[in-house]
């Protein structure tokens, strides 16, 4: 199948929200090369070929592993300001409006670089970005599944005082082993607090991690989800509560979650109803942007355009904005879309 060029027209147009972004996993090879330098971190490659060489996953692990070992050469508040300003400059390539950013403050703060470098580079990108483009944005922390609850608790007491700066917590890394279960105190106590809550859940593990997430963690939002439709039960009662799912289509082929894109089953989970949007995850890591999803899924499943323009609405339905703000987006997609 081929991309039509209307389509590719449609998709470059329509105003898009970014959902699901690890602005770690948007450190291009060339800033890693750059930060590397300045800050003396070795880093196992000699050229950005070797870099991209390396880009080749068979599952979750095998990238969280290479994406982490990435990561050591952020070091500074001033390099989490380039990276997030260098994801603004993609932003405004693909023409997203609005971003909800996952940071993994543990990947930092464990090799002692403060947690007010981290979230402050990061803020300043985005209230330039604010104040230079029109582009709004809000920032998810992530515990880190792979570690204990005590570090997540430990992490949550961390971010308290920026917590005017933080919409939401979320959980992220090795999925497989490290249920929703094991962080259910840890999410309690951060919706005490305030914070909105995301999870990612049934990317690689079972549909009943979903479940779990749901029941023991109260989410707002599934990050992935993509494993819900082998119960019907809970493909039921994500439909019924029109539950986010933030779909990652070059993700989940990259890590092999599904062996072709013609297998992703994003098509399956729009038709039966459920409240899919389309996002980006690590886009440096797994061969390109927003934009890049969308042309692949159209390159390898029969979307149409209607289906292209409700995965796009959809992101903007289920982001953390007020009503007017998804009203005056939503417009601007029906507009864009005429
Ligand atoms: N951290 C960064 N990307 C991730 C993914 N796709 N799944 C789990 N943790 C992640
Ligand atoms: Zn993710």
């Amino acid at each position: 199948m081929s991309i039509t060029p209307s389509m590719r027209q449609l998709i470059q147009a329509l105003p898009k929200a970014e959902l699901h972004l690890h602005i770690e996993g948007s450190l291009e090879p060339e800033l890693m090369f750059r930060l590397a330098k300045k800050n003396n971190v070795a880093i196992p490659y000699d050229t950005i070929e070797d870099v991209r060489r390396a880009y080749n996953f068979n599952n979750l692990q095998s990238f969280l592993d290479i994406y982490y070992a990435g990561a050591n050469v952020l070091q500074t508040q001033d390099d989490f300001y380039d990276l997030t300003w260098a994801y603004i400059e993609k932003c405004r390539e693909n023409n997203i409006v609005h971003t909800e950013i996952f940071f993994d403050p543990q990947t930092h703060t464990e090799r002692g670089v403060p947690f007010s470098a981290v979230i402050g580079g990061i803020k300043a990108a985005l209230d330039d970005a604010r104040s230079q483009h029109g582009i709004t944005s809000c920032i998810i922390m992530c515990f880190l599944r792979h570690l204990s609850e005590a570090d997540a608790f430990a992490t949550l007491e961390e971010a308290l005082p920026y917590k005017d700066d933080i919409i939401g917590v979320g959980l992220d890394s090795s999925e497989v082993g490290n249920p929703p279960s094991k962080f259910a105190g840890v999410f309690k106590a951060a919706a005490a607090h305030g914070f909105k809550l995301v999870a990612h859940a049934g990317e690689e593990a079972d549909f009943s991690y979903i479940n779990e997430a749901l029941d023991l963690l109260n989410i707002h939002r599934i990050d992935h989800g993509v494993q819900s439709i082998h119960s019907d039960a809970l493909m039921l009662r994500l439909k019924d509560n029109q539950m986010p799912l933030t779909v990652c289509p070059n993700s989940n082929i990259e890590l092999c979650v599904f062996d072709h894109y013609s297998e992703h089953n994003i098509k399956e989970l729009l038709s039966y109803g459920l409240n899919v949007s389309v996002h980006s995850d690590d886009p440096a890591y797994f061969k390109g942007y927003m934009n890049q999803n969308f042309f692949n899924l159209c390159e390898h499943l029969p979307m149409t355009e209607e289906e292209v323009i409700t995965l796009v609405k959809n992101g903007f339905r289920s982001a953390f904005i007020d009503d007017a703000a998804k009203a005056q987006y939503l417009a601007q997609v029906d507009a864009a879309a005429a």
